[in-house]
């Protein structure tokens, strides 16, 4: 079947799209769009940042993706805006094109389309436009400018007013669809069950900002493909009284508002997770799915003890997410399964939870260390501990040692030493470029004295000492 998008008012259709195909070549190769660069090829520059939107009530949702690591089969029923989608013969600048040529915000010009692209969004209400500034082009690298004049551009530039209403007539008429070459995108939660009890060795991609990788820079072959990221179950977001359930397929940027609304250090966590073009693609649930030991979402999530659910053929399993790594590369999925969806309990008002990402870079980085810890403190003793860490070893996992020094103990300097002696215990952390072993091991240490402090209100980071300095 082929697929279908539609690029300024024009619908693009491609017969017998690859799987694989990334839509930053299609551009570039074979539709001769070259203002979309390739810097990296793996969603770490921004230099391909493109805006893709969807069907949303009567209008269109737009959010920036990075072009490198979409597939072409994503872009079904779609609408694509490009750099080019901005300008045509006789068409002035849009303000914040003419806001980047007023203050200087390019030099060689190589990132400025991905720039411009991430701007433009935010001018035109994309997700995550309500972020500051630099927070949507903490994705974009700039070698030469500097960031300062771009940032400037990008405040100067005006909110612009779009009318979606004809786009968004054009993206419903275009046909829901199910397979092409090499690859599947059932439209429902059953129809993938049953597709994955057919073909329980299908790849079963999401966002794609893991899996692209292994074809971009890996050169894999990933054999047939499975598609859940459009699924309406998938991308529910629920939220009530007793916490959050998150579709497996909700992306981070569309979870950010509510998780930092069940505690800030979530939101702040998210913040810092790839930059708003990887979040826009990322999902919570390929974030665990792949078992990472050094993904950021799941020690935040096992200290507030979601709980996992399992769905395939044979029906559905809740399980801890906890249990859910067994070990590096192993994860309790059976063949057929998929991830459906994450819950994650409201905190108790007890609660005092700390979550931090230790990265060598502030913004867009991959964590040395992940730490995360939620203390019910009742009458000053820790009634109840747990205590999770990313980077520390093969999976992340729970520090039992270290909640058993905690429980049951005055919330006290003295247990908070004892409970960071006893982390060594727990772990033989990772050894490798992002962080040496002996490194992890102080830092994870380091992280249970800066919860201590931050809840004395003692000064626990640069930032802090130099307001205070201020
Ligand atoms: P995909 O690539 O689609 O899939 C990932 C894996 O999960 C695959 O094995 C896939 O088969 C499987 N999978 C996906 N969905 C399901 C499902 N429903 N059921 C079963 N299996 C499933 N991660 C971080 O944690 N922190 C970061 O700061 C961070 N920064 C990044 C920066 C860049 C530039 C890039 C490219 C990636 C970064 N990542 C980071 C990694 C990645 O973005 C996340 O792990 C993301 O959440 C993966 O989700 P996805 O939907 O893109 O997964
Ligand atoms: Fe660098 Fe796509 S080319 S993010
Ligand atoms: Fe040269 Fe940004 S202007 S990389």
């Amino acid at each position: 079947m082929a697929i279908r998008f539609i690029l300024d008012g024009e619908t693009i259709e491609i017969a017998d799209a690859p799987a694989t195909a990334t839509l930053l070549d299609h551009l570039r190769y074979t539709m001769r769009r070259t203002g979309t660069k390739e810097g990296c090829a793996e969603g770490d520059c921004g230099a391909c940042t493109v805006l893709v939107g969807e069907a949303r009530g009567s209008g269109v949702g737009w959010r920036a993706v990075n072009a490198c690591i979409q597939f072409l089969p994503m872009l079904h029923g779609k609408a694509l805006m490009t750099v080019e989608s901005l300008t045509a013969a006789g068409v002035p600048p849009t303000p914040l094109q003419a806001c980047m040529a007023a203050n200087g915000s390019s030099q060689c010009g190589f990132c400025t389309p991905g720039f411009v692209m991430a701007l433009h969004g935010r001018s035109i209400g994309a997700v995550g436009s309500d972020l500051p500034v630099e927070d949507v082009i903490a994705g974009n690298l700039c070698r030469c400018t500097g960031y300062g004049p771009i940032l400037k551009a990008g405040r100067a530039a005006p909110p612009i007013a779009r009318d979606d209403v004809a786009l968004a007539a054009q993206l419903a008429a275009i046909p829901a669809r199910a397979s092409g070459k090499g690859w599947h995108a059932p439209e429902s939660v059953e129809a993938l069950a049953a597709l994955l009890a057919a073909t329980p060795d299908a790849r079963i991609v999401a966002g794609g900002t893991d899996v692209a990788l292994w074809v971009t820079k890996g050169l894999h072959d990933l054999g047939p493909v499975v598609f859940v990221g459009d699924i309406p179950e998938l991308r529910r977001l629920d939220e009530d009284a007793d916490g959050l359930t998150i579709g497996a397929a909700v992306r981070y940027a569309d979870a950010h508002a509510a998780l930092g609304r069940l505690h800030p250090d979530l939101g702040e966590l998210v913040r810092r997770l790839g930059g708003l073009q990887v979040r826009n693609a990322a999902t919570v649930g390929g974030n665990i799915a792949n078992g990472s030991p050094i993904g950021d979402g799941p020690p935040a999530l096992i200290a507030l003890d979601a709980t996992l659910t399992l769905a395939g053929a044979e029906g559905r399993r809740t399980i801890p997410l906890a249990d859910y790594f067994l070990d590096y590369g192993r994860q309790d999925r059976r063949r057929g399964e998929f991830v459906e969806s994450v819950f994650v309990p409201r905190p108790h008002a007890d609660d005092l939870i700390y979550i931090a990402k230790l990265s060598r870079r502030f913004d867009s980085d991959i964590s040395a260390v992940c730490g995360a810890l939620r203390l019910r403190i009742v009458d000053g003793i820790v009634a109840e501990a747990r205590v999770a860490f990313g980077g520390m070893a093969p999976t992340p996992r729970r520090a039992t040692g270290c909640e058993a020094a905690l429980t049951g103990r005055t919330f006290d300097e003295a247990t908070i030493a004892e409970a960071a002696d006893a982390l060594a215990g727990d772990f033989t952390p990772l050894d490798d470029v992002r962080g040496s072993a002996a490194y992890r091991g102080q830092a994870a240490a380091s992280l249970l004295w800066r919860m201590w402090h931050r809840e004395a209100g003692h000064r626990v980071s640069v930032r802090d000492v130099e307001a205070a300095d201020a």
